[in-house]
């Protein structure tokens, strides 16, 4: 349990941009800030922060809310552990009482998970740091790889000890359960008896963007060929191979301010490279690039620099690499080195300059580095340079833009003494192919930032919550402070003004009435609770709200782009905003709202004449009726007022 008085510290300390900017590079755009949606894959950005409002939202996917909500959204956590993380951030300190057993148990598996893998990290580096085998054998394998201290701490790296099952026994009596060592997958469990997965290693901890540990990477000190040189961790509720590169955490940064980022196989390449000066590096881990991995890369930059090993393999891998990378509309270089070389062995026999210079002066676009590997393989065999110019124009065919194709196409035809027309004929060709238009659209009316529609409806079905109670609230939160109506005291000779919030609260507490709706009641109780203090709580009150469902359905509600019910607009001859309407506005919707509450009674009404009338009931038949009689007149007066609009 986090005290409430740290809670509110937190609230107000994360700020939305700052806490977004983590993980979404923004632009500023007016007032707001915009970027890519990271819960959604877009091309245009649509995906906006409000520092005024202090709400994100997006008009892609609808998400939204504020920063708690943004965290517990985008790293997978409950608010207890949403709040600790922009604690962390902002350098507050949680006293957290003890949990009790069953906060414990309450805990998702995917947080044990996390708890347990930053666990095993901090027993891993003391391994390396202070025991007296990891000393001997992990820290002296990387001081005589040549990394530095600092490197080896940025990294969080650490050593197994060479142990059956030195670790699990160790985590056991630590208090960490059995099942989840053997679901991160450092334990492995074989017919009954268990053991560690990563004995007598050095790891490597695989960090999320936010810094926590997902998995390892374990490499054997062995020299012999028959044990595998890498040991991963396996698939789990965490650890996502395919979604994650190595080093981002480390490189998130430092990828923004050079809005560049290399690309490497290796964990070792990823450090050297840091220790070289170049911080902006992530490492695919030896698989073939996913989509998803470029698309995390893409948050920060859509400049892509593949440095890949200069042996065949590795320069097949990244052409590979390349035309998933062109597909998403990034901009790829690439940097052959000289064979034999990977980025960490060939950076550690340079100078920081040295190295630099070579990548200042070998990086090349894409398409002369795949032209010229190509040519040379093919040599001067006519049939082999056909192959060469399809593979060459299927990569710049899946290229979006228009422009960069182009730019493409003009260079490849002067390095193929090819005419342009020949090359941009095939592309065109290729382009207009159904399966391949599948896989790469050009941005059409689809793409572009959905509006929803909103239209007040009649009621909903039984149980569900109609959208006037939806609407109340919306109107309230938006335009609660202003002005609704002024009201003289003749006698008196004053005037007072009556808000729209003191408006809606007592024509709704007046009636008693309630809403069906969890969230929303909560809201209004509250706001009612503040109304009747004389207190406006202010739209900032509900973003901010303690409750994470509160806050995001007020921010949801705040941030929408909201047009006009076609109820409203239909009588108007020309086009209003909202705001401009809202004398009318309101009494129509608490009218709709009070109209759909004496609807639903109405229908449980009716049940328990049917059922009075069932059991013979005649005292609760005839108070039945009675109520029938006068909801219906009620109902009555309300259509009177609400014009023809409702259909009943
Ligand atoms: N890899 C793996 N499993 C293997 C081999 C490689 O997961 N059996 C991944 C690792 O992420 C490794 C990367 O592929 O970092 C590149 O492999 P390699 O070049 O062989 O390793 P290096 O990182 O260069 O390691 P070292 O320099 O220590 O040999
Ligand atoms: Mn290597």
């Amino acid at each position: 349990m986090i005290p409430h008085h740290t809670i509110e510290q937190i609230l107000n300390a994360a700020q939305i941009y700052e806490v977004v900017q983590d993980f979404v590079s923004l632009k500023r755009r007016g007032v707001n800030y915009i970027g890519l949606c990271p819960f959604h894959n877009e091309k245009t950005p649509s995906f906006t922060v409000s520092p005024t409002k202090g709400i994100f939202k997006c008009f892609g996917c609808g998400k939204g809310g504020n920063a708690v909500n943004f965290i517990m959204e985008h790293e997978s956590l409950s608010y207890p552990e949403a709040l600790k993380h922009l604690a962390k951030k902002y350098h507050i300190e949680v006293e957290e009482k003890e949990l009790t057993a069953g906060e414990i148990q309450a805990k998702n598996e995917r947080e044990s998970m996390l708890v347990l893998s930053s666990y095993a990290t901090r027993v891993f580096g003391e391994n390396l740091f202070n025991h007296e085998e990891g000393i001997a054998i992990g820290l002296s394998y990387f001081k005589e790889r040549g990394f530095r201290h600092e490197t080896l701490k940025t990294f969080e790296v650490g050593y197994a000890l060479n142990k059956w099952e030195g670790f699990t026994e160790r985590a056991i009596s630590d208090g960490y359960k059995l099942d989840y060592l053997v679901k991160t997958g450092l334990t492995i469990e074989k017919d009954e008896k268990r053991f560690d997965r990563f004995s007598g290693r050095v790891i490597f901890p695989i960090h999320s963007l936010s810094g926590q540990v997902l998995g390892f990477g374990g490499r054997t000190l062995k020299k012999d060929t028959k044990t595998a040189k890498y040991l991963n961790s396996p698939e789990s509720e965490i650890y996502h191979k395919s979604r994650i590169v190595y080093g981002i955490f480390q490189a998130r940064k430092a990828i923004m301010q050079e809005d560049k980022c290399f690309l490497v196989e290796g964990y070792t390449d990823v450090m050297s490279l840091h220790e070289a000066g170049f911080e902006n590096v992530v490492a695919s881990s030896g698989t073939s690039l996913t989509q998803e991995q470029i698309r995390l890369i893409k948050r920060f930059t859509s400049n892509i620099s593949v440095l890949y090993d200069g042996d065949e393999a590795g320069v097949k891998a990244s052409l590979r690499g390349i035309d998933l990378i062109l597909e998403e509309g990034m901009n790829v270089k690439v940097t052959p080195l000289p064979v034999g070389e990977d980025p960490d062995s060939y950076s550690r026999k340079k100078s920081n300059e040295e190295f630099s210079d070579y990548l200042k002066r070998n990086e090349t676009d894409f398409i002369r580095f795949k032209t010229e590997l190509l040519m040379r393989e093919s040599k001067s065999d006519p049939i082999q340079k056909v192959n060469l110019v399809k593979d060459i124009v299927r990569s710049i065919a899946v290229i979006p833009e228009t422009i960069t194709r182009t730019i493409y196409i003009q260079e490849c035809s002067n390095l193929m003494d090819l005419s342009e027309q020949v090359l941009y004929n095939e592309v065109n060709k290729l382009r207009r192919d159904k399966v391949f238009r599948d896989r790469n659209r050009y941005p059409g009316p689809a793409d572009l930032p959905q509006q929803k529609q909103k239209q007040i409806e009649t009621v909903k079905p039984k149980d569900g919550s109609p959208f006037s109670e939806r609407e109340v609230i919306r109107l309230l939160l938006k335009y609660g402070s202003e002005e609704f109506e002024k009201i003289e005291n003749r006698e008196e000779g004053t005037e007072e003004t009556v808000s729209v919030a003191q408006f809606i609260v007592s024509e709704i507490t007046s009636d008693d009435l309630e809403f069906c709706d969890e969230i929303l009641k909560k809201i209004f109780d509250d706001y009612a609770f503040h109304i009747k203090e004389g207190i406006f709580p202010g739209d900032k009150y509900f973003v901010m709200h303690q409750d994470p469902e509160i806050s995001s359905v007020s921010a949801d509600m705040l941030s929408e782009s909201y047009e006009l019910s076609k109820i409203w607009s239909s009588k108007k001859s020309h086009v209003e905003t909202e705001d401009m309407v809202l004398m009318e506005l309101v009494p129509e919707t608490v009218l709709k709202f009070k109209s759909d509450k004496i609807q639903i009674m109405i229908r449980e009404v009716k049940e328990e004449i049917a059922k009075a009338q069932k059991e013979k009931d005649d005292d609760l038949l005839n108070e039945s009726l009675k109520k029938y009689s006068l909801l219906n007149t009620m109902l009555g007066e309300i259509s009177k007022n609400l014009g023809n609009r409702i259909i009943l």
